[in-house]
């Protein structure tokens, strides 16, 4: 039987409102705007600090890591309380992050790690990358029961900690199938855009004959790659299966649609556990662990997709 899942509806749900945050100031970095997804954590985190009477400075770094490390100064001159960061990539944060350690600011990771020492913030609330790629690649793996495959991957954004671990992640549930390989692997920068254009250089460089399924680090990608798809005369889900990461509305329309076999939920929410950490060490100094992890949870076609888009489609994304 077709169910939305409980859990996926708690997720989204806004935690409980804090009292301590109220009336603080916290810089909130954010990547940018290159997916839906995190378009939703965007608005997910503008509608926590609302509820909480927190002032959220947010500063869109347009994908540019030098961006971010300007807001991070400015914020750090202006004598925030705190800082979320999403770091656009893992490695070079450690200079500005030693310079908000000198002036007593907490800096939490929100939804992506970094290369440094972890004394370097407070907390990092993710999901864990590495396993969501393994249950992509599993998923791929059981569903073929054996059959050969020649699988085309759409990676994120070269040097991000995701693409990183998403592609590690699959590579590890793949290897121990000898039926499974990848056969083209290049970046699509986690944008709709981007997986469309690359996806049509894997078809031309392939033919989509000799493709049996598409792996993309996010469902953006996936969704620009199976318009490549259906333009160069294929079924995506069926000629080429799809399998991504996210479960935003639109890949769950697709695989309601046929178009698209299975995501990886991760939530936007990735504030809320965040303010709780802060209001927590606000309280009375208790210092979080050094990883916060959010759940990943596998749909197929087996959910009810259409009932999960119609839910999904106003809340942000
Ligand atoms: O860091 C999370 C990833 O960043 C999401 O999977 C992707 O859509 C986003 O751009």
């Amino acid at each position: 039987m077709k169910t939305i899942s409980t859990l996926l509806l708690s997720a989204i749900a806004l935690t409980p409102v804090g009292a301590l945050a109220a009336d603080k100031t916290i810089g909130f970095s954010q990547i940018g705007s290159e997916s839906g997804w995190r378009a939703a954590e965007t608005t997910v985190t503008k509608q926590q600090a609302e509820e909480r009477g927190v002032d959220l400075k947010f500063a869109d770094a347009q994908q540019k890591q030098e961006n971010q490390i300007k807001a991070l100064r400015g914020f750090i001159a202006q004598g925030v309380d705190a800082i979320f960061l999403a770091p656009v990539v893992a490695t070079g944060w450690d200079s500005v992050l030693e310079e908000a350690q000198d002036a007593e600011i907490p800096v939490i990771l929100l939804d992506r790690k970094i290369d440094a020492p972890d004394d370097l913030y407070m907390t990092a609330v993710t999901s864990d990358t590495v396993y969501e790629g393994e249950v992509a690649g599993k998923w791929l793996v059981d569903t073929l029961g054996g059959r050969d495959c020649r699988v085309v991957e759409l990676q994120g954004t070269t040097g991000s900690s995701p693409a990183i671990d998403r592609k590690a992640g699959f590579e590890k549930a793949i290897a121990d199938a000898p039926n499974v390989e990848i056969v083209r692997s290049q970046t699509g920068d986690f944008t709709r855009a981007q997986g469309k254009v690359v996806m049509e250089s894997f078809l031309k460089a392939e033919g989509a004959g000799n493709i049996c399924a598409l792996y993309a680090h996010n469902d953006d990608m996936a969704v620009g790659a199976i318009q490549a798809i259906k333009e160069a005369g294929a079924k995506p889900g069926e000629d080429i299966l799809v399998v991504a990461i996210d479960a935003v509305p639109d890949m769950h329309l697709a695989i309601a649609n046929g178009e698209a076999n299975a995501t990886v939920e991760l939530t936007p929410d990735m504030a809320g556990p965040a303010f709780d950490v802060l209001d927590a060490y606000w309280a009375d100094g208790a210092m979080p662990e050094k990883w916060i992890q959010t759940e990943s949870k596998l749909f197929t076609s087996a959910d009810d997709n259409q009932a999960i888009y119609d839910m999904k489609k106003g809340l942000g994304y």
